[in-house]
This record gives structure tokens, C-alpha cells and sequence, in this order.
């Protein structure tokens, strides 16, 4: 059942142009010139604003006599109707280049706003794989957390707000022009958002290892960011202020979001985006408290890739006997989490059991269930719902 990299099945890799280092966010005015543009449509969120990232991004613009216009009426899993909003602010300010500064949230809905310019109609008509007609406007992203990945994903994911469900929109035409990579944003970032988003890294590398689509490029990309992330997302929420513990996340978050978009995720973010979809909780908090629960599930279909996810953890195995080294791995993640304090359930954030039918319905139909390496059935889905509550 799992895809091992001595299978030599066909893989691609695609990967944007991106540059990372301190500063590299004040490039953004010369690759904006580059790129042709004369004026710009800064999509962020307030948070970022009220911190400052984005002025030292449209003074450079300012410096290459570059126009702009600020759109920040971006909420926590961007809607249809944000995305649809900023399109139209796209086109009555005369933009032709969109800058996303911020986490998954304002980079997904730039993405959004870019493919609606171009090819016209409403956001949800795109959902699906390749099913983008015309190229978006040059995109340049500007991510300011460790985890999503958006900045250099093929994957856009917006709330359906009347069906209550997140949908993905996957194609090589959402790929950004240019990331700028830059730590000193989350220096600013709070405990929290650097604990749910680092678990959200974390859960795009393992789900990508372990993914039916993996290939040795992705492999090597997922276990380097585990790596990583083990080692600096503690120290980092613990010295928030430390640029050299923020840029190995970054550096975690950057492989994490190569290997995911081009291996794809599993169920813990089909679970993940049901419950986004359902009742706006957290991205990252979502997959934080599925990912032990799934890995559970899965593990008998590619034990020994998740030995290795293990043992990239620190962990020694040697006389383990195939049920320790499972009980090893889960609850080494499961203390990763409650490390970062990331302690409720799912039943504190408001789910109730009653909904978990629905959730799950929604759950196996979303794109990413698709490359999960065990197949799971209604009831598989519920029951580790269940067990998340
Ligand atoms: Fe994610």
C-alpha cells in the first residue's frame, strides 16, 4: 500500500522562485518592478498592520515610484466572499500585481483574488485540481508564520460560507512568482499562533511522508523540517525574540509547505478542513489535536515509515517490539503538543457529538483524503473524531 521511493513511479516537483533570509521582505520593491507592476494590491491582516511588517514593504514600493492599495478585510479561513470583496477591489484601484503579507489566511485569499481577476465568475467555480483556465496576476507572498506553507504551495483554501465547507483549489497556476522568506516577522507572532502553526508544519511533513504521493525529493524535504521543527519550535516559543530559533522554523515551514505540495496531505487536514469549514476553529489547532489520533489509524499501513519520523524525533527504538515503537511515536507527538501547551479537545473548542456525522461526510470527500496511506471508511472517520473530543 505505501509508495516507497524504490517504486520509480513518475513525480514532479514544483517549487517557486523564493529567497530567504533577514530582511528578504524589503525586496518586494524590486521584485514588484520586475515583475512589471505599476500598482499593487497589499493583501494582509490587521494584526500585521498594527505590528508594522507592512510599511517597510510599501515604503520600497514608494521607492520605485510603485502605487499601492491595502486590503486587510482578510479573517482566520478566508471566505468566498473576502476573496470576492478584494477582487473587487483589485479591479477599481487598477491593480496588476498582488503582495500577500501574513499567514495562510491572507496568502490563501490573495491567491483567491488573483485567480477571480483573471478568469472572472466566483471563487468556489475553481475548486478541484487544475481547474484554473487562465494564469492569476503576478502573486508575490510574504509569509509571516512558520507553518503554512502557502507561500510556495500549489494549494489555495477557502470557506464556502453557505455550505459551511472549506473547498482546495490545486494547481501549479496559484504557485507564487516570488516568496520572500523573511524570520523577523515572528518575532512578533504570539505563543499561541507560533504553537498552532508549528504543529501545522510538522502535520504537512508528516502527512507528506507518509502521503501516497511521496517521492524521494518530498521525503528528504519532510524529514529535514521534522528535524528542524523538533529541535527549535519549543526554544522558539520559549524566546520569542530569538531570530536564530525563528529562522530554523522558517527554514521547517518552507520545507514542510515543498513537501506537502507536491506529495499532498492526508486525512488529518481532510479532518482538519471539515472542522475549519464547520465552525472557523484554528487551522493549525485542528490538526494538532487529530494528528496523534490519525497516526493511530494509519500506522499499520507504513510502519516503517513512521519508525523513521520516529527516530528523526530523537527517538531510540532499539528492543522496541512493533507495538512499543507505535506507543513510542504517538505519545512522543502528544507531548510535542502539550509542550507547546496546545492541551484542549476538540469538545473545548465547541464540537459536539452530534456533529461529528457531518463532519466526517465532509471529511471524505475532501481532496486531501485522497493520498492518505490507509483508506479510511465513515466510521473509521467518527471514531477518531471521537477520540479527538
Ligand atoms: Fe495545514
Amino acid at each position: 500500500m505505501m509508495k516507497t521511493s524504490g517504486s520509480f513511479e513518475l513525480r514532479k516537483f514544483v517549487a517557486p522562485e523564493f529567497v530567504l533570509g533577514t530582511d528578504a521582505r524589503l525586496l518586494a520593491g524590486r521584485y514588484a518592478k520586475n515583475l512589471g507592476a505599476r500598482h499593487v494590491l497589499v493583501v494582509t491582516g490587521p494584526n500585521i498592520l498594527r505590528h508594522g511588517w507592512v510599511k517597510g514593504v510599501t515604503d520600497k514600493l514608494a521607492a520605485e515610484e510603485i502605487d499601492h492599495t491595502i486590503f486587510s478585510s482578510v479573517t482566520p479561513n478566508p471566505r468566498d466572499e473576502e476573496v470576492m470583496n478584494g477582487a473587487r477591489v483589485f479591479k477599481e484601484s487598477g491593480c496588476d500585481c498582488i503582495i500577500a503579507i501574513g499567514g495562510g489566511s491572507p496568502i490563501d485569499c490573495a491567491k483567491g483574488i488573483g485567480i477571480v481577476s483573471s478568469n472572472g465568475g466566483n471563487i468556489l467555480d475553481y475548486e478541484g485540481v487544475d481547474n484554473i483556465p487562465i494564469p492569476a496576476p503576478p502573486l508575490i507572498c510574504i509569509p509571516t508564520t512558520a507553518g503554512t506553507g502557502a507561500d510556495v504551495s500549489q494549494f489555495a483554501i477557502i470557506n464556502d460560507t453557505k455550505r459551511k465547507v472549506k473547498i482546495a483549489i490545486v494547481s501549479k497556476k496559484t504557485v507564487p512568482d516570488i516568496a520572500l522568506i523573511d524570520p523577523l516577522p515572528l518575532t512578533t507572532l504570539s505563543h499561541e499562533l507560533t504553537a498552532h502553526t508549528g504543529m501545522d508544519a510538522i502535520t504537512h511533513s508528516v502527512e507528506a511522508y507518509v502521503s501516497n504521493a511521496s517521492s524521494p525529493v518530498t521525503d528528504i524535504n519532510a524529514l529535514e523540517s521534522i528535524g528542524l521543527m523538533h529541535a527549535h519550535l519549543i526554544p522558539a516559543v520559549k524566546n520569542p525574540k530569538n531570530i536564530s530559533h525563528r529562522y530554523q522554523t522558517m527554514v521547517g515551514s518552507l520545507l514542510a509547505g515543498l513537501a506537502f505540495s507536491n506529495a499532498s496531505l492526508g486525512a488529518v487536514h481532510a479532518m482538519a478542513h471539515s472542522l475549519g469549514g464547520f465552525s472557523d476553529l484554528p487551522h493549525g489547532e485542528c490538526n494538532a489535536l487529530l494528528l496523534e489520533h490519525v497516526m493511530a489509524f494509519n500506522y499499520p499501513a507504513c510502519p516503517k515509515r513512521y519508525e523513521t519520523i520516529g527516530k528523526t524525533l530523537g527517538m531510540d527504538f532499539s528492543g522496541c517490539s512493533v507495538a512499543e515503537k507505535k506507543e513510542k511515536i504517538i505519545s512522543g507527538i502528544a507531548s510535542l503538543r502539550e509542550m507547546l501547551g496546545v492541551t484542549e479537545t476538540l469538545d473545548d473548542l465547541g464540537v459536539k457529538k452530534q456533529d461529528i456525522p457531518s463532519l466526517a461526510r465532509n471529511a471524505l470527500q475532501d481532496p486531501c483524503m485522497a493520498t492518505n496511506p490507509r483508506k479510511p471508511t465513515i466510521k473509521d472517520i467518527e471514531r477518531i473524531y471521537e477520540e479527538a473530543l
